[in-house]
């Protein structure tokens, strides 16, 4: 894939910081037992490297307590554990119209079993969702408020921060989804008055498919979903209640933790504020270059501040998913295209019945060269989309 211009770190991150790499292959050539389980010497040493990896990914993210960072396979997967294991029948919920499928499935699921209630606030004409709007949809039933940090379709920021407050105050659960943040920009669960922040291994933090997690707050209740074997208190009828085995259950995912743990070294050792910043003036160039094109809308595009570089844009009287296919096929360039599994955000901007957009996501090892390409490819394929409307 080497003439590739990968243009697709919202969806995954692509390549991985050759750490990531050297070290998963020769911690899971050293170290591939069961971690936790046995008293060898090689599973006590998988399980320190796991312990390791809790501690930094819990300062990380500005937690206090390691054993609240859990494990799991991805941030669906602990969305779903999040929505399943903090609601309770005759629950009201609050989320946003940016979520993902990853929070909105989990949701609807409850809502049509009629065991929920959910209020979808929608966001402002720049991507934004109002922290009074929050406010102002919590009632006394209100039990959890789950929404992004960053949305995965038009890159906004939103304002965890003073959402965080407003749920503190009133006595709400937060959860957050931090898919598309967590290694991009800083985070800190205190600060942010964040109960429940949910992360994912493959995106900014650099790490590998198939592993991902949650910081729970201690004191956050929220319930065991699974149950199964943790080699701890293996005599026991039930499931530990204590962290993180609450979380977890079954053998871990001791590569996905072993790249997860490399990749977020590299993030730390180079900054999340200068991948950030360096990430963002390539958004800028391409937001730049793009605007200029007649025949494109750019969606929600008009400032770097408080994005992350995602960008959504669509060519006039073309379908997305074509404009991806050509920049595929033509130019060797990959996007995303499509819904963006967001379709309320779609439905909002109101590209849903265009099925959506194309949305170019810039990553750490993309040059400014790559995304002159983009834009000189979106140009040529505007123009002879015009040439043939006239012709
Ligand atoms: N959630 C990922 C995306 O936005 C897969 O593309």
């Amino acid at each position: 894939m080497s003439d590739l211009i990968y243009l697709d770190n919202a969806s995954t991150t692509y390549p991985k910081p050759a750490g990531v790499y050297a070290f998963m292959a020769e911690f899971y050539r050293s170290h591939g037992v069961s971690p936790g389980r046995s008293k060898f010497g090689a599973a006590v040493e998988a399980e320190d490297m796991v312990r390791g990896t809790r501690r930094m990914l819990a300062d990380f993210l500005g937690g206090t307590d390691p054993d609240h960072l859990t494990f799991s396979y991805n941030a669906s997967d602990s969305l779903n554990m999040v929505v399943q294991g903090v609601l309770r029948d005759g629950d009201h919920v609050v989320t946003t119209n940016l979520e993902h499928n990853s929070v909105l499935r989990p949701l609807y699921h409850l809502e049509q079993a009629g065991v929920i209630d959910v209020t979808y606030v929608p966001f402002d004409v720049d991507g934004y969702v109002d922290p009074d709007d929050v406010r102002r949809a919590l009632r006394k039933d209100t039990r959890l408020v789950i929404m992004n940090h960053a949305s995965n379709v038009i890159g906004t920021v939103q304002p965890i921060g003073e959402i965080g407050g407003i749920c503190r105050e009133a006595g709400v659960c937060f959860a957050v989804d931090a898919s598309q943040t967590a290694g991009a920009l800083p985070i800190d669960v205190e600060e942010m008055a964040v109960d429940i922040l949910v992360f994912t291994g493959h995106k900014c933090l650099l790490g590998p498919t198939g592993i991902g997690g949650s910081y729970i707050k201690p004191g956050t209740p929220i319930a065991c979903t699974r149950f199964g074997g943790t080699g701890v208190r293996s005599a026991d009828r039930f499931h530990p209640d204590e962290f993180p085995y609450r979380m977890e259950c079954g053998t871990l995912n001791i590569l996905g933790v072993a790249g997860l743990r490399a990749g977020v070294e590299y993030v730390i050792e180079q900054g999340v504020e200068n991948i950030h910043g360096r990430e963002m003036s390539l958004w800028e160039r391409a937001r730049d270059g793009l605007k200029e094109i007649e025949s494109v809308t750019l969606y929600c595009a008009d400032t770097p501040e408080n994005k992350i570089p995602v960008l959504s844009f669509n060519i006039e009287g073309l379908e997305a998913a074509d404009v991806g296919a050509m920049l595929d096929v033509d130019y060797n360039i990959a996007c995303r295209t499509g819904l963006h599994c967001a379709p309320l955000a779609h439905r909002q901007l109101g590209t849903e019945r265009i099925n959506g957009s194309v949305r170019p996501g810039i990553g750490p090892f993309n040059t400014g060269d790559e995304i002159d390409t983009l834009v000189g490819a979106v140009r040529r394929i505007a123009a002879a989309k015009r040439g043939r409307a006239v012709a």
